[in-house]
């Protein structure tokens, strides 16, 4: 290239790099792949190992990860937080092994770790004493974000270690780690930084994606966006509803155990490590089973004496990587000396003594030859994409989701364009973007459907909401779909009743709403192809059947914006019955742990409904009418504290809030969610904030959980 368009090329490689650079760290929301961003990185790094005189101290060359945002506090790492250099194929690794050998000839014959390469977003994680009292994330690499009250809610995360105190152990399985020798409680040192990844595993996505969908709410586009959203949340309580977990492979910082806590015995204890001498462990493999004693979840670490067997077990990962619960893009050869991991130093943010060897990229592009829209049960219309039949880690994928219309639009994905498409275990595949390089220029912008493409009635855009609507109540492809939620496995289970019949059911008008299932005839059933009497006879008997399901099944089933099966059965817990549930205010659902004023104003809205009171009073008609028997007895034996208004805040012991929310309802008393003068007492636990401030300002009596269930009792 001649040297003015090298030139134009770095500079466009750099806007491009800092573009996406903000789209990924700050907005959570990257344009392109990992794979993609890490080549255009390698391109501007090989230009400027060209021309050096070129590098500026502002290049992303110089710097990976986003700087910390406002949101939260700042943490200063005890050390940097490094990345890694890339590797794409066994060549880069053998020219790495190479390049530090010029720096290091002991790396010729150096040992390795092979670890996967975890895709989640890097935490530091500080103990004090062995309790966990700070976490950050990774920010620039010196400093992070404080994220410690989010990190918290991760139940794989110790909050204390040893995680199994001073037992010995031997080789038991905790959970899927096998824990090494033990490490008695004095030996545990007095600071202890770690570094780990967070991520959330690709089931518990799938099935977070499952109740989102239940719920009526937007899905979730891929694992490690929703990790990076969940964990830079300001309200912890949002952070603790996603499924993050971690494994932690790194130790930051290490002081030894500042005086022994058992007298006498310190001198007669093993040392604090993996085998060896006083000092934090000395290898990376030590590391890992040093780590792994303490109870922290760690990755499986492979020890190869040679670098032909790292890059054989690099390849031993790729073929087990679909079978993998979590996502990864690579592994990382570490060298497993650390003394020499640290004298090989570091070249701009990565240490010469570990590459991540990436994997080949989960992604292909193929032609969009349309984009369908289907209609859910809320109405909701969906976007997928049909493609030209592609191989993606030896699946065909024919279709793939584009999530709503605005990431259609966002995007710019038009039909007849390439598109990048990513497919990672068995979540289902989704569109990433398009190649703009291979748009031929006649292909126009999308436009979405003006009319449903079911019933042919104009959509709607609800203000504030992504998603469009066909609103129409008649819509036979919703009513197909409210049915099918209905009968669903979490919700009524009515075994037999598949979407095809379902389909048959709603074209022949014999269901108009999830009653008429109670009141369907024999004779109109075997009037339906392919029913004969059997089929016939099993499907109303498992009909008749679910109308013993409880009354958080029912309310799962009957779909109200919000309501999925765990908001189902906390109002279950509350409510003994439908009237009951359609008596109650907005403001006294919000009460509810776990229920905010939109899924309140939801349910509230639902009820009055006109079509939705039809179709209560036929599921009354047909018996189809749970009670729960459990709080009606509990609330008429004992109605204490029947007239007070409480409010509950603060961690309480014997309690959690919603416990304690239930407690004072079962005993006849209301809780509200804030503290005004109509409240008689505040229920304060250790670290309430304004709530309690708020009550004292307007001298509202506070009392412990103690006094609360002495109040109940007596
Ligand atoms: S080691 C000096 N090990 O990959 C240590 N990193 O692309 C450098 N990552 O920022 C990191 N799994 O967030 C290491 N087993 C693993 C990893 C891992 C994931 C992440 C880490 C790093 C990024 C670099």
């Amino acid at each position: 290239m001649e040297s003015n368009e090298l030139r134009q090329r770095l500079i466009e490689l750099r806007q491009e790099l800092r573009n996406h650079n903000y789209q990924y760290h700050v907005l959570d929301q990257p344009l392109i792949s990992d794979f993609e961003y890490d080549r255009l990185l390698l391109e501007l790094r090989q230009i400027e190992e060209q021309r050096p005189e070129w590098i500026t101290p502002d290049s992303p060359t110089q710097r990976t990860g986003a700087p910390p945002t406002d949101k939260f506090a700042r943490v200063q790492h005890p050390a940097a937080i490094l990345s890694l250099g890339n590797a794409f194929g066994a060549a880069d690794v053998y020219a790495w092994l190479e390049r530090i050998a010029k720096v290091d000839e002991r790396a010729l014959e150096a040992d390795f770790v092979v670890e996967p390469k975890l895709d989640g977003l890097s935490v530091v994680l500080h103990y004090r004493d062995g309790v966990f009292v700070q976490g950050a994330t990774r920010g620039d690499g010196e400093i992070g974000e404080d994220i410690t009250d989010n990190l918290r809610t991760i139940k794989a995360l110790p909050l204390r270690i040893p995680v199994a105190g001073n037992q010995v152990l031997g080789d038991q399985v905790a959970g899927d780690q096998v824990l090494g020798t033990l490490i008695p409680n004095h030996l545990i040192p007095n600071t202890l930084v770690v570094r780990g990844e967070a991520f959330i595993r690709l089931s518990d996505f799938e099935e977070l994606n499952r109740k989102q969908e239940a719920a009526g709410e937007k899905t979730y586009v891929n694992p490690r966006n929703t990790a990076a959203g969940a964990l830079r949340q300001l309200d912890s309580s949002l952070t603790a509803k996603r499924p993050l977990t971690l494994l932690v492979y790194q130790i930051v910082d290490w002081n030894p155990p500042q005086s022994p806590r058992v007298r006498g015995e310190a001198t007669t204890h093993p040392p604090a490590r993996g085998g060896t001498e006083g000092g934090p462990p000395s290898s990376q493999a030590e590391t890992i089973k040093y780590l792994r004693t303490l109870g922290f979840p760690t990755p499986e670490s492979t020890y190869c004496a040679t670098l032909n067997e790292a890059v054989a077990a690099h390849q031993g990962w790729v073929e087990k990587r679909d079978d993998l619960d979590y996502e990864i893009d690579g592994m990382v050869i570490k060298i497993n000396d650390h003394q020499l991991f640290a004298d090989l130093g570091v070249v701009g943010k990565d240490p010469r003594g570990a590459i991540a060897f990436k994997f080949p990229a989960q992604e292909v592009t193929t032609k969009l030859l349309d984009i369908g829209v289907n209609v859910g049960r809320t109405g909701v219309l969906t976007p997928y994409a049909m493609l030209d039949p592609v191989e993606v880690g030896g699946v065909v994928v024919r279709q793939a989701t584009l999530h709503n219309f605005d990431y259609i639009f966002e995007k710019d994905i038009r039909v007849g364009d390439r598109v990048r498409v990513k497919r990672a275990g068995d979540v289902i595949p989704y569109v990433i973007g398009p190649l703009d390089t291979a748009r031929t220029g006649d292909t126009p912008p999308y436009i979405p459907p003006e009319t449903c493409p079911d019933c042919d009635q104009p959509v709607e855009r609800i203000e504030g909401e992504v998603a469009w609507y066909c609103v129409n109540a008649a819509c036979p492809a919703q009513l197909v779909r409210v049915i099918e939620h209905f009968v669903s496995r979490g919700a009524m289970d009515i075994v037999g009743l598949g979407i095809r019949i379902v389909e048959q059911l709603v074209e022949a008008g014999l269901v108009g709403d999830v009653a008429d299932l109670f009141t369907l005839e024999r004779s109109a059933l075997l009037s339906l192809e392919g029913f004969a009497e059997k089929k016939a006879d099993n499907l109303l008997e498992a009909i008749a059947a679910s109308k013993e399901q409880p009354l958080s099944r029912l309310l799962t089933a009957l779909g109200m914006r919000g309501v999925g099966e765990v908001v189902a059965a906390d109002l279950a817990s509350y409510y003994p019955n439908l009237d009951a549930l359609a008596a109650v205010s907005v403001e006294e659902l919000e009460s509810i742990e776990g229920i905010g004023p939109n899924i309140a104003e939801a349910i509230v809205d639902w009820f009055q409904r006109p079509v939705n009171q039809g179709v209560l009073s036929k599921l009354r008609v047909a018996g189809v009418w749970p009670v729960e028997t459990g709080i009606s007895q509990r609330t008429e034996s004992t109605q204490t504290l029947s007239g007070f208004t409480f409010v509950v805040t603060g961690t309480l012991s014997g309690f959690t809030r919603q416990e304690a929310k239930a407690f004072i309802q079962t005993h006849g008393g209301k809780v509200t969610g804030s503290v005004s003068k109509k409240t008689d007492y505040v229920v304060a636990g250790e670290k309430a904030g304004s709530k309690l401030s708020k009550a004292q300002e307007l001298g509202v009596r506070v009392i412990g959980e103690n006094e609360l269930r002495e109040m109940a009792d007596s």
